[in-house]
């Protein structure tokens, strides 16, 4: 058999190759990382390499192409900057789908074996099947031969698909959150992820906070339906932006699973959200939902089916029992604290045998809201901030900045703090008080708008002066209070200690991107913790992923909801008490 050299760049590594081998035999057999998405069906495009020497083709799948000659080829290196976070901290799991396919090649009827369609098609598994499966059974197996797919979900046939398609098996995973919505399109033969999508959350122009939502949803007429209609068409793009350059359609989804906070939950299946803004705020579900993905209008295989996943309690949600999933924070004997600060801030702390968990409206001044210069962390905003021998800065995307984000707010609030231009009680100090080393950023402060405020940069992609002001400082100081008064109730009803806290997990956008050290001089996190603590990224992201690849861990998931008891703050006499302690820094 003859063989020829292929030649990997930019390594320029060697590799020996039989003739006919495809690249991905070749990658395979040298254990040559690569991901080949959809198993080498050469659907999902995902394989590109270059071929810089030996073919006449400029751009092949590594996959389908087969080495015929010697070539040098050139891997693609994937960098994205992503401003919504979709990355997460991922674990590996045993491949078991929630919804499953099987192929089976069924013995044809005779005389002597003259059993009916469905226990042909069935074997001695018990299974359900509906009037549409049904009708549809004696053609399709006929029509093929007797060779067919079945699809699906515990003890459901979902569809019986001719032939063998068990290789084209797509799952998507969604996290819904009150801001960004973030997809991930899922091969569910291989585990492989074939692509990521995000984009804004539309019922943003309706309001920013839940609460406002709520609100449209209770108060007018058809708000509850626009609001469900909105979200509903985001996912449907996203599914078809997920599948653009890729041969596959959305009929080979049969799955999809979302999580999100409880309202987003309530809001995306159509059911009024009212009592969530009432005391005592209860949700009308926290159990998952299984729906039709075509009774909600998801356009994915017309017979597929829609996990909404389950929540606790009204402020906490399925992205957080899907953030606890990912953090398997049901398996540990020693404590761990878990941290996802989105528009809200939810907590989780416990062992394996006890959970617990609470909501503070924490998030919005980390998110840039109510901020004068405040904005997401998107390309122009001032992500770190560090005061040593001048002030230093850093911008998302470079160029000149046009605001500042929650990470860039959090240190700067640190660094003003450590160089003594804020006290501890969150005042900042007047420009003729100043002396000593901070008295070279005298200059930076003035009055803006009627605020004392402290100017980062002047020369701006806006052409106003990027700063922070006392209003700011004082929300972040409401901000941090509620989260360390979280901490604080969860370790008390815990009955531990802040030492006894081995790992905290950071969950979310801003957990990801800010300075620990920041976070824990300004004691929004115990200074104890420093070392502890571990970024997550988009853990909701990661549940939604698991809980679609693996029946067991979606049934985890309905698990840790059931068991992480939810302690509501507003309703604890001591939490003013501490909360007025936490917004000290
Ligand atoms: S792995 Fe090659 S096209 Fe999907």
């Amino acid at each position: 058999m003859k063989k020829y050299t292929v030649t990997l760049m930019p390594e320029n590594l060697k590799l020996q190759a039989v003739e006919n081998a495809t690249l991905k035999d070749v990658f395979g057999e040298y254990g040559i990382k690569f991901e080949f998405p959809c198993a080498g069906t050469g659907k999902c495009k995902k394989c590109k390499v270059r071929i810089v020497k030996g073919s006449s083709e400029d751009e092949v799948l590594a996959c389908r192409f087969k080495v015929t000659e010697d070539v040098v080829v050139e891997i693609p290196k994937m960098e994205q900057k992503h401003e919504i976070l979709e990355e997460g901290v991922e674990r590996e799991v045993e491949l078991d789908p929630l919804v499953k396919k099987r192929y089976a090649e069924l013995p044809p009827p005779s005389l002597e074996d003259n059993r009916d369609d469905l226990k042909r098609l069935t074997g001695n598994v018990p299974l359900k099947s509906n009037l549409k499966v049904l009708r549809e059974l004696p053609e399709k197996i006929r029509e093929s031969e007797f060779k067919v797919t079945l699809v699906t979900w515990k003890d459901e046939v979902l569809a019986i698909e001719k032939g063998d398609t068990s290789l084209v098996h797509l799952g998507m995973a969604f996290d819904i959150g009150t801001t960004t919505i973030a997809g991930y399109l899922l091969n569910l033969s291989t585990g492989a992820e074939i692509a990521r999508v995000s984009a804004l959350n539309p019922q943003t122009k309706f309001g920013t906070d839940v609460i406002s939502r709520i609100n449209l949803a209770s108060q007018t007429p058809d708000g509850l339906e626009k609001l469900h209609r909105e979200v509903v068409n985001e996912l449907n793009n996203l599914i078809e932006k997920a599948l653009a350059g890729t041969d596959f359609k959305r009929e080979d989804i049969y799955a999809v699973t979302t999580v999100g906070n409880t309202t987003m939950q309530h809001l995306f299946l159509k059911v009024q959200p009212k009592y969530l803004a009432l005391a005592p705020y209860v949700p009308v579900f926290s159990e998952p939902v299984v729906v039709d993905a075509a009774e909600l209008g998801i356009r994915i295989n017309p017979d597929g089916k829609v996990f909404a996943m389950p929540n606790i309690a009204g402020f906490v949600g399925a992205d957080t029992v899907s953030a606890a999933l990912a953090c398997e924070m049901d398996k540990y004997d020693e404590l761990r604290l878990l941290i996802d600060i989105g528009t809200n801030g939810e907590m989780v702390l416990g062992t394996k045998d006890k959970l617990l968990a609470c909501s503070t409206a924490a998030g919005p001044a980390f998110e840039g809201v109510h901020i004068a210069c405040g904005m997401r962390g998107a390309t122009g905003a001032i992500d770190h901030v560090k005061i040593e021998e001048g002030l230093k800065y850093t911008v998302i995307g470079g160029g000149k900045p046009a605001g500042i984000c929650g990470s860039g707010l959090l240190d700067i609030v640190a660094e003003l703090l450590k160089v003594g231009i804020v006290d501890k009680r969150g005042r900042m100090a007047k420009p003729e008080t100043i002396s000593g080393p901070a008295e070279i950023y005298k200059d930076r402060l003035r009055d803006i708008n009627g605020f004392l405020s402290f100017v980062l940069e002047e020369d701006t992609a806006t052409g106003q002066p990027v700063f922070v002001n006392q209003k700011d400082i004082r929300e972040v100081q409401l901000a941090k209070g509620a989260i360390a008064a979280g901490i604080q109730i969860l370790l008390e009803f815990f009955g531990a200690e802040v030492e006894d806290i081995k790992e905290v997990f950071l969950a979310g956008a801003f957990g990801n991107y800010l300075k620990p050290e920041s976070a824990c001089r300004i004691g929004l996190i115990p200074p104890e913790l420093e070392g502890r603590i571990k970024p997550v990224g988009n853990a909701a992201g990661v549940g939604a992923k698991l809980a679609l690849l693996s029946e067991r861990e979606y049934e985890r998931a309905v698990r840790l909801s059931q068991n992480i008891h939810y302690i509501e703050l507003s309703a604890l006499p001591q939490f003013s008490q501490i909360f007025a302690k936490k917004i000290v820094f």
